[in-house]
């Protein structure tokens, strides 16, 4: 093991509840993760010592809750390559990140006779918003299909994209079958054909290393939550140049320049696209959950991951009633599991797995024609993060069997 688990999971005191009698068996890292005390602790310390708006006042406490708040975005910045802070704007989550882009960039550059490629492992989230730009500029939205193993079909990808098209909006870790997509290769076709690549890192950001640089993308987003950090708070990335030239989405405080009864100008970056008074604790407490990721090293996190997916595809093979959703093989793959039962519905299974304080994820996982395109209506699916063990995988199968004799006695 790449990580000590053990002093990990010391961090993360939800990992110490009960659900009934059984010991909680966190799989549903995908949908959201565990929190450690160090971000609760960042939470309650700006709330308790230093809590007051930031960028607006000369007193203490809103000079150091401006400090917290722009070295949060700076921890950011580093932790994804961003050649600086101001390329980092804070938004809700990963769905406002690219709603910013689709309004603020798409509207602006947009119009028929355009077209935006996507994939067909995208989220809702980067693939409603890319509709709606469609039918708002009367561009067109075509999409990447996958091979049979659950791969994207990169020979189809080269021939899609075409001087024709705008934008390239990826998943980089698919949060369905744990494929991860050369976004790199992908930014290449775009960029040779003029046009830009929004990276969707809603997955990749917490569980591998992520360099802006390196992909070279135009656009990254991804949510806190999903990587120690708090809800309600997320990133876009954009390169600088692009971000400067885009107007504003919202518009009101904090994201002016001057104000006249007629007329205003905008502030410079990143403030521009952060209109109001921000999300300061969250982002402060995403500082403190980048700290922590770094402090392990995301290299780390990356191979503990892919050692515990090598243990668990190992096992669900044992499982003559199971298929996985997405590569079988452990290359290029994340620690996602998506899996149907022959005989057992998802629901049942998952409701099954509760009692025994297993917590997997089912249902569509916000990728309704993804999912369907398997020809099921709904999966399973367990996830793991820097907390989970191997015991855990052999609780989760052991939970499946259990439930197969109950339902199937
Ligand atoms: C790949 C991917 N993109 C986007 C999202 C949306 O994230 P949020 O709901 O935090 O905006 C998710 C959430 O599951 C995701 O897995």
């Amino acid at each position: 093991m790449t990580l000590d688990v053990e002093k990990i999971r010391s961090d993360f005191p939800i990992l110490n509840r009960k659900i009934g009698e059984a010991p909680l068996v966190y799989l549903d890292n995908a949908a959201t993760s565990q929190k450690p005390c160090q971000v609760i602790e960042a939470l309650t310390d700006y709330y308790s010592r230093y809590n007051a708006n930031v960028h607006r006042g000369v007193h203490t406490m809103s000079v150091e809750a401006t400090e917290a708040f722009e070295a949060a975005r700076t921890k950011v910045a580093k932790f994804i390559g961003a050649p600086n802070p101001e390329s980092v704007i804070w938004t809700r989550n990963i769905s406002e990140a690219i709603n910013l882009v689709a309004y603020s960039w798409g509207d602006a550059n947009l119009s028929a006779g355009d077209e935006i490629v996507a994939t067909v492992m995208e989220h809702h989230s980067d693939i409603v918003p890319w509709q709606q730009l469609a039918l708002r500029t009367g561009a067109e939205l075509k999409l990447i299909p996958r091979t049979e193993g659950g791969r994207l079909d990169m020979e189809a990808a080269s021939s899609m994209i075409s001087p024709r098209t705008k934008i390239v909006a990826a998943v980089h870790m698919s949060s369905v079958l744990g494929t991860i997509n050369d976004v790199k290769a992908l930014g290449k076709l775009a960029h040779d054909n003029g046009a830009l690549i929004l990276v969707d890192a809603a997955q990749s950001a917490p569980h591998m290393p992520v360099n802006v640089e390196d992909l070279d993308c135009d656009f990254l987003g991804f949510s806190a939550h999903k990587m120690l950090g708090p809800t309600g708070i997320g990133v876009l990335y954009g390169k600088r140049e692009l971000l400067e030239a885009m107007p504003p989405w919202m518009f009101g405080g904090d994201m002016i320049l001057t104000v006249s009864y007629e007329d205003a100008s905008w502030n410079d970056l990143p403030y521009k696209f952060e209109a109001g008074t921000p999300n300061i604790a969250d982002a402060i407490a995403t500082g403190a959950a980048v700290d922590y990721l770094s402090e392990l090293g995301m290299e780390n996190v990356r191979a503990h991951e892919v050692d515990l997916t090598a243990y668990a595809l190992e096992c669900f093979a044992e499982l003559e009633q199971v298929k996985i959703m997405g590569p079988l093989d452990n290359a290029d793959r994340g620690g996602i599991i998506s899996f149907t039962h022959d005989t057992l519905h998802p629901h049942d299974l998952g409701t099954a797995l509760d009692r025994m304080g297993i917590a997997i994820r089912t249902g569509h996982h916000c990728a309704m024609p993804l999912v369907r395109s398997y020809d099921v209506v709904a999966a399973a699916r367990a996830s793991f993060y820097i907390y989970n063990t191997p015991s855990e995988v052999d609780a989760l199968i052991a939970g499946i069997k259990e439930t197969e004799r109950y339902f199937l006695k």
